[in-house]
């Protein structure tokens, strides 16, 4: 599939705010300065879509894009260490974990997942509470090209055998490198896909 529009729609504060209509959407959630808003601009091809920053706690709302006049990119605030008050990061992740369980018309939540980290709790705890609420989920780990190949299978590993402590089988996931433009075709294929069989129903 060719993207060939992309554009900011709006930012919102919680889920009654997100844009109405019913398009679907697929959104991108993981800890702060994980990669999110940088994978969104890789997928699209648009540098400057979403705002990045190498500080965490850069997105703060839920941002909607629209990709093709048809369906939505979402880029959700990360959770974890984002620089900002004990107050107001509850806030942006209960507003967060609304739309997440709410959101009618959330297709797939990509949970994104640094390489290079041994499993965290925090991401742990995160897929077991999507896996609750029975949200789809697709984990797409990041930044691929600051390791090596074979730390990467090494870490896949490492965090499948983990994962697997909770679940019986391992969700759908895809390697990335928003800076190689690793797994943007497999990212896409699947939105594709996951399109395609909804318009059959
Ligand atoms: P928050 O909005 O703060 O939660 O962060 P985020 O998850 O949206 O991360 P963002 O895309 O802003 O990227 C954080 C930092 O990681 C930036 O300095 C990016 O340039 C860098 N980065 C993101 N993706 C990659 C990648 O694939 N490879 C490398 N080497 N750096 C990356
Ligand atoms: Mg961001």
């Amino acid at each position: 599939m060719l993207i060939k529009t992309a554009e900011f729609i709006k930012s919102s504060p919680d889920l009654r705010a997100c844009p109405a209509g019913g398009l679907p959407e697929f959104a991108f959630i993981g800890r702060s300065n994980v990669g999110k808003s940088s994978l969104i601009n890789m997928l699209t091809g648009r540098p400057a879509l979403a705002k990045t920053s190498s500080t965490p706690g850069k997105t703060r709302h839920i941002n909607h894009f629209l990709v093709d006049g048809d369906w939505f990119l979402v880029d959700l605030p990360g959770y974890g260490y984002a620089r900002v008050s004990k107050g107001q990061r509850e806030a942006f992740h209960r507003a967060t974990l609304e739309y997440l369980a709410r959101r009618e018309s959330l297709y797939c939540v990509f949970t994104l997942i640094d390489i290079r980290l041994t499993p965290q709790r925090v991401d742990i705890q995160f897929l077991n509470w999507l896996g609750e609420h029975e949200i789809p989920v697709t984990i797409l780990f990041t930044k691929s090209d600051k390791i090596s190949e074979a730390e990467t299978n090494r870490n896949i590993r490492g965090f499948c055998s983990k994962l697997l402590e909770f679940w019986e089988e391992m969700p759908r996931y895809i390697v990335t490198s928003s800076v190689k433009k690793q797994g943007r075709d497999e990212v896409i294929d699947f939105i594709e896909s996951c399109l395609k069989n909804t318009k059959k129903d």
